[in-house]
C-alpha cells in the first residue's frame, strides 16, 4: 500500500499539471490557429485547425494553477515553476503530435493512437528529467504513462458522451 501511495503522490506532483494543461483547451470552441494556416512544404496544414492560441494560452494557465496546491502542499514555489514549464512542454508536445499526424496525411481530430495519448506527457517527462533528479524513475515513468494512457481515454469518452467533446478520441 505505501509503493502505491509513493508511486501516486510521485504521479500527482509531476503528470497533474500538464495533464490539466493537455485537457483545459478541449473546452474551447475555435481561435486563432498557432500555424496561421500556412502549410508545410508538402502541401499540407503544418498544424491544422485545431491547435490554437487561446488553447496555448489557456492550457499554460491552468496547468500552473493546478500547480499550486502542489506547491503549498510540498511548501516550495519550485512545483510552480515546473508545474509552468512542464505545461508549456505538454502543449508543445500536443502541437508536435499534430505536425506529426498532418505529415502522416491524417487529417485533423481523426485518431493516432498512442501518439494522441501520450505525446504531451512524453515532451513533459523530457522537461522533468532534463531537470529534476526526482523525476529520473524508469519504473514509476512507465506505470504514469500506462496510466496517462486510461486517463486520456477514459476522460475522452466522458467528455465525448458530455457533449463537451465531439470526437471520442
Ligand atoms: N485545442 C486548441 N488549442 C490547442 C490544443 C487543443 O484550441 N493548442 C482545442 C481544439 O478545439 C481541438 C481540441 O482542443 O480540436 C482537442 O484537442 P486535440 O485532440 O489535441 O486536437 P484535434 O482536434 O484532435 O487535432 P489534431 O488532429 O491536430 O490532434
Ligand atoms: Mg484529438
Amino acid at each position: 500500500m505505501d509503493a502505491v501511495l509513493s508511486f501516486m503522490e510521485w504521479f500527482l506532483k509531476y503528470f497533474l499539471p500538464p495533464m490539466i494543461a493537455n485537457a483545459s483547451p478541449v473546452l474551447l470552441r475555435g481561435g486563432r490557429p498557432v500555424d496561421g494556416e500556412r502549410r508545410f512544404i508538402d502541401g499540407k496544414p503544418l498544424l491544422g485547425p485545431g491547435k490554437t492560441w487561446q488553447g496555448v494560452i489557456i492550457g499554460v494557465y491552468m496547468g500552473t494553477l493546478s500547480s499550486l496546491p502542489i506547491s503549498v502542499y510540498l511548501e516550495s514555489i519550485i512545483h510552480m515553476v515546473n508545474g509552468f514549464a512542464a505545461s508549456i512542454s505538454a502543449l508543445l508536445g500536443d502541437m508536435i503530435g499534430s505536425f506529426i499526424k498532418r505529415r502522416l496525411g491524417i487529417p485533423r481530430g481523426e485518431p493516432l493512437p498512442f501518439l494522441d495519448q501520450l505525446d504531451f506527457a512524453l515532451t513533459a517527462s523530457l522537461y522533468y528529467w532534463l531537470v529534476d533528479p526526482g523525476f529520473r524513475r524508469p519504473d514509476y515513468l512507465f506505470y504514469s504513462l500506462l496510466l496517462v494512457l486510461v486517463l486520456h481515454i477514459t476522460t475522452n469518452n466522458v467528455a465525448y458522451v458530455l457533449g463537451v467533446k465531439d470526437r471520442r478520441w
